[in-house]
């Protein structure tokens, strides 16, 4: 298998998992990439490997442009396993190679994952020469496993990110200049939203480290490469990491007979009329990772759930539980449904709104069995006068 050449001497060596469609939960509708970068220099340097079973795929690039005995240096800059997997098998072809991970995370876990490999742990600021060029490492812990570090090169302006500014998006282009970039930025919010959500205050520190760095192309070890529209992406990311949605709704729910439903399209509609953009999500036929994305750049939030057992529905509070860990805070959030006889659902869905820490914003609306037209017309009304 061919290498790709992003610049003169540095190639991507990584492997595409086309058909991946669950990476822990996330619904992976675009498969999935593994970044690992070559760099042919006096010292010569892999930066991260791929997961496992596409250990042979790696290597088999990187002979595409020498053989995988010469490789001197090994850095790795995240533990978790879809980059470290292929250590071993590559270490076998060079047993001798300096392993550089971060202090103490990287060295602690790679240790616990395969061995005492003698591994040389880096901070921030420390930096090795691999002959004509250096590389930087700058520590991102909790981007998003405690490990986690990012490598950069000055002499090339290539910052190699690692899950930072990735994207779950398996293609045969490499570069985002290649594929379609709507549905890159898409992928890479996606990616966000569901992975990096939760630790904004961190991205938003590393951004300022970031800032001082003269970057040609940001190489993650997931999805494209980005060198033609690094603007964009270092945008939505202090945008995204901000974490101060200004306009925009998201109406989730389940129903049984269509009541939760029927409520659900009136909320939709009574933001939407007020020109708040607004999207409904069934959970019935929609995957939770599919909404997260739109929970990131919403400003309010309203989850419906009839009264199951006296709970609400199974898919609601995954959903919910989902979205608590994600952590998104500082939103607009009701709850609603529609109940037969008990009807403790919706206050449920409201303390759990609460514990995703999100200001209430409405009380909640509880209605027994079918919503009647003028119960709809308030509810409507109530919408629109709460988001006025
Ligand atoms: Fe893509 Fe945290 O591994």
């Amino acid at each position: 298998m061919k290498a790709t050449k992003l610049k003169e001497g540095i190639y991507w060596v990584g492997a595409v998992d086309w058909n991946i469609r669950n990476f822990h939960g996330y619904s992976t509708e675009q498969g999935t990439s593994y970044g690992a970068y070559l760099i042919v220099d006096e010292k010569i340097t892999l930066i991260d490997t791929v997961k496992a079973p596409f250990a042979e795929e790696m290597i088999s690039r990187i002979s595409d442009i020498l053989p995988p005995e010469t490789i001197d240096i090994i850095i790795s800059n995240h533990v978790e396993m879809d980059h470290s997997g292929a250590l071993p098998a590559i270490r076998k072809y060079c047993p001798n190679a300096s392993i550089y991970t971060s202090s103490p995370a990287g060295a602690k876990g790679l240790a616990a994952h395969y061995g005492d490999y003698g591994y040389l742990p880096v901070k921030t600021g420390d930096s090795i020469s691999i002959g004509k060029r250096t590389l930087s490492f700058v520590s991102t812990p909790m981007l998003h496993w405690p490990d986690n570090m990012v490598t950069y090169c000055p002499e090339e302006k290539i910052l190699f990110s690692n899950d930072a500014f990735g994207q779950h998006y398996a293609s045969t282009g490499h570069f985002d200049d290649e594929v379609d970039l709507p549905i890159l930025l898409d992928e890479a919010k996606k990616y966000y939203g569901n992975i990096l959500m939760c630790f904004g205050r961190q991205i938003q520190n590393v951004g300022n480290t970031l800032k001082g760095l003269d970057i040609d192309i940001i190489a993650p070890s997931h999805g494209i490469i980005w060198r033609s529209h690094i603007d964009e992406i270092l945008k939505v990311y202090g945008l995204w990491s901000a974490n101060e949605p200004s306009t925009g709704a998201v109406v989730v729910y389940d129903s049984m007979w269509h009541s939760t439903e029927i409520i659900a399209k009136t909320i939709c509609e009574a933001f939407a009329d007020q020109d708040i953009p607004a999207k409904l999500y069934d959970l019935k036929t929609n995957h939770i990772s599919n909404i997260v994305p739109e929970v990131l750049t919403s400003k309010y939030i309203a989850v419906g759930s009839p009264t199951l057992n006296n709970q609400m529905m199974p898919s609601v509070a995954a959903f919910l539980s989902y979205l608590k860990g994600l952590s998104p805070k500082n939103r607009e959030a009701f709850a609603f449904g529609s109940y037969g006889w008990s009807g403790q659902s919706i206050e449920l869905v409201e303390k759990e709104l609460e514990a995703c820490g999100f200001h209430i914003c409405m009380d909640r609306i509880r209605i027994n069995y079918i919503p009647s037209e003028e119960t709809l017309r308030e509810i409507y009304n109530n919408v629109q006068n709460m988001s006025k």
